[in-house]
């Protein structure tokens, strides 16, 4: 039995410094293969002996037992919040009243933090073992969530080390990184189920779950920013020694955090972490700036709820309200119909909004959007703005979106496409918008790659009927295009030259740039490689194509629908 015990007790000491490498340093040593090689040997060994299963043991980091509810816990010392400051002035005012409380005028020194948008918890740990953790609640209360928490594979079960203090309140924010946040809601979207609003939302959503099996799926991220009550153990003099024991713990901790040496350090700091905001893999909402020695913390203490020694310093907010004026509908390459949101201008996040994507019939119905509305609007990073939700208290005199039966561009008929959300133009090349679409997907950096062809032009080039397809572009003369407005001899010779360089190209390219419905880069090149000569496509079964790898029923019927219309191979052969 000892033997088995010794076993077990070194398989769980092995995978928990592969989970701190891993999802604490973000610095694996071991491949995957042989973290789930040691997991499996571990689980297979408790079950042979489960009399020696523990709470802290890697594979119990998700308890089976869905509670009713949450029952409530109590923080040693409540959990506070943070004063906001919104500019330079603001800060130059926490700085004055710090130094007047203190009676110094010596710079303070600060420590300067993301503020994270995320969840606040707290995790109570006693004799190095995770005990419990806590929502942050109402501050005095919260909710047990030590289920959850423990899903989060960043958390330590058991401190690292051997020196630690008899019971610690540790403090920190629970948060879902973008690119999770994605993935959620498209998950969501493509089975009907709840999309989150923004990152937040979501990491809540995600943490407030009965379910820890839930909880565990969703990839949670933490950093932990502080200590609350702590016990027998030596504190240290200033915060970022704090900071510098949790990482020592096991604990992750922010590697954006700096101290600085006074107030205009935290005003550098601002600029360079909005500089980076959306280069960072989470949302966060502003930066924290703490007085970094815990001395003068204490001397400083607290008004009502807020601390006298941190303030938030806040970032333009993501998130803005406005009204809908009206929705029209943009025809894309492939014909289909998508609304665009005709907002009365707002900045949001420093850039004015006038549009926003509505992305398709069906999302307007689940959010439920009218004309007239007053909705919020959300601009994250580079993203296009999206219409998050509607404020229906402010609802009155609106009127419902509808799809128009003709196509706004080429008044042919429109038709839903079967087992979509989406609509689409019937009229093919006949519409201007469609060709439009089409010709400048052609000559894009990734199809043809006409170097000078932009956006402008080709519209400019369709108006005036220049071109009516694609290999018309190959007809051009110097001669027709100086009479442009705009371009000048230069650039028609330039753009001529280019149009000739464009002809070298590969076969991948060439075939991507037609523009076949669901044929990105990726099976473009898988055509190219596969079948080899363009000529072969035009008899290609839809059976030999779909036994390339990769390639399924719906793009094989593409593809060969495409390929088989004379249209389009009289189009080909022109180009060739
Ligand atoms: S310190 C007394 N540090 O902001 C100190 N809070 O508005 C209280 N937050 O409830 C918190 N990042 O949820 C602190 N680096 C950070 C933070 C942070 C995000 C959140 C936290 C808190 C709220 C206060």
């Amino acid at each position: 039995m000892k033997h088995f015990a010794e076993q077990i007790q070194k398989l769980r000491d092995e995978i928990n410094e592969h989970n701190y490498l891993y999802y604490v340093l973000d610095a694996p040593k071991v491949p995957d293969a042989e973290y789930d090689r040691l997991f499996h040997e571990l689980r297979d060994l408790e079950q042979e002996h489960p009399e020696l299963i523990a709470p802290d043991s890697p594979t119990q980091r998700v308890g089976i037992k869905p509670a009713g509810h949450f029952a409530e816990i109590k923080h040693y010392i409540p959990m506070l919040s943070l004063d906001n400051a919104f500019d330079d002035s603001d800060i130059i005012n926490f700085n004055k009243r710090i130094q007047d409380k203190l009676e110094i005028a010596q710079d303070i020194k600060f420590c300067c933090e993301p503020k994270l948008d995320g969840l606040a918890v707290n995790l109570c740990y006693e004799n190095g073992y995770l005990k419990w953790a806590a929502t942050r609640g109402d501050g005095f209360l919260g909710e047990d969530i030590t289920q959850n928490i423990r899903a989060i594979k960043s958390v330590p079960l058991k401190l690292r080390g051997e020196n630690f203090p008899k019971l610690i309140e540790i403090r920190g924010e629970v948060f879902l990184c973008k690119k999770e946040f994605d993935k959620i809601n498209s998950e969501a979207d493509k089975t009907g189920g709840k999309t989150f609003a923004n990152p937040r939302n979501a990491a809540a959503g995600s943490l407030r779950q009965l379910d820890p099996q839930v909880t565990a799926s969703r990839n949670l991220s933490i950093y932990f920013y502080g200590i609350g009550q702590i016990e027998k153990f030596p504190i240290p003099n200033s915060h970022h020694e704090v900071l510098e024991q949790l990482k020592k713990w096991g604990f992750p901790v922010n590697p954006e955090i700096k101290l600085v040496n006074n107030y205009h350090g935290c005003l550098d700091y601002y600029n360079t972490i909005l500089n980076k905001r959306n280069k960072l893999a989470y949302e966060i909402d502003g930066v924290v700036y703490k007085v970094d020695d815990l001395l003068q913390q204490r001397e400083l203490g607290f008004v009502s709820r807020a601390p006298r020694w941190a303030i938030a310093h806040k970032f333009p907010a993501h998130e803005e309200m406005t009204e809908l004026l009206d929705v029209d509908f943009q025809v894309g390459r492939t014909g289909v119909l998508t609304p665009v949101a005709r907002l009365k201008p707002v900045n949001v996040s420093g850039v004015m909004v006038s549009n926003a994507t509505l992305h398709n019939m069906d999302e307007i119905t689940r959010k439920d959007i009218q004309i007239g509305d007053w909705v919020i609007i959300r601009r994250a990073g580079d993203v296009i703005p999206e219409i998050v939700s509607v404020i229906l208290d402010k609802r009155k005199n609106t009127h419902k979106i509808k799809m128009p039966h003709k196509c706004p561009v080429c008044d042919a008929p429109v038709e839903r496409i079967e087992g979509q959300a989406a609509y689409r133009c019937s009229g093919g090349l006949t519409c201007r918008a469609q060709l439009i679409e089409g010709i400048k997907h052609f000559a894009s950096r990734r199809a043809m790659d006409i170097n000078g062809l932009g956006d402008k032009l080709v519209e400019q080039f369709v108006a005036e009927g220049l071109i009516k397809s694609v290999a018309d572009l190959y007809d051009l003369e110097v001669s027709q295009l100086v009479n442009l407005e705009r371009l000048a001899e230069k650039s028609a010779e330039n753009l001529i030259s280019a149009l000739e360089k464009s002809k070298s190209t590969t076969l991948g390219r060439f075939i991507f740039a037609l523009g076949i419905r669901d044929v990105g880069e990726t099976t473009a090149n898988l055509l190219a490689k596969n079948i080899g000569d363009i000529h072969k496509l035009f008899t290609v079964s839809e059976e030999d194509l779909q036994s390339i790898t990769d390639i399924g029923p719906v793009v094989a019927k593409h593809i060969s629908d495409f390929f088989s219309q004379s249209k389009h191979q009289k189009l080909i052969e022109r180009l060739i």
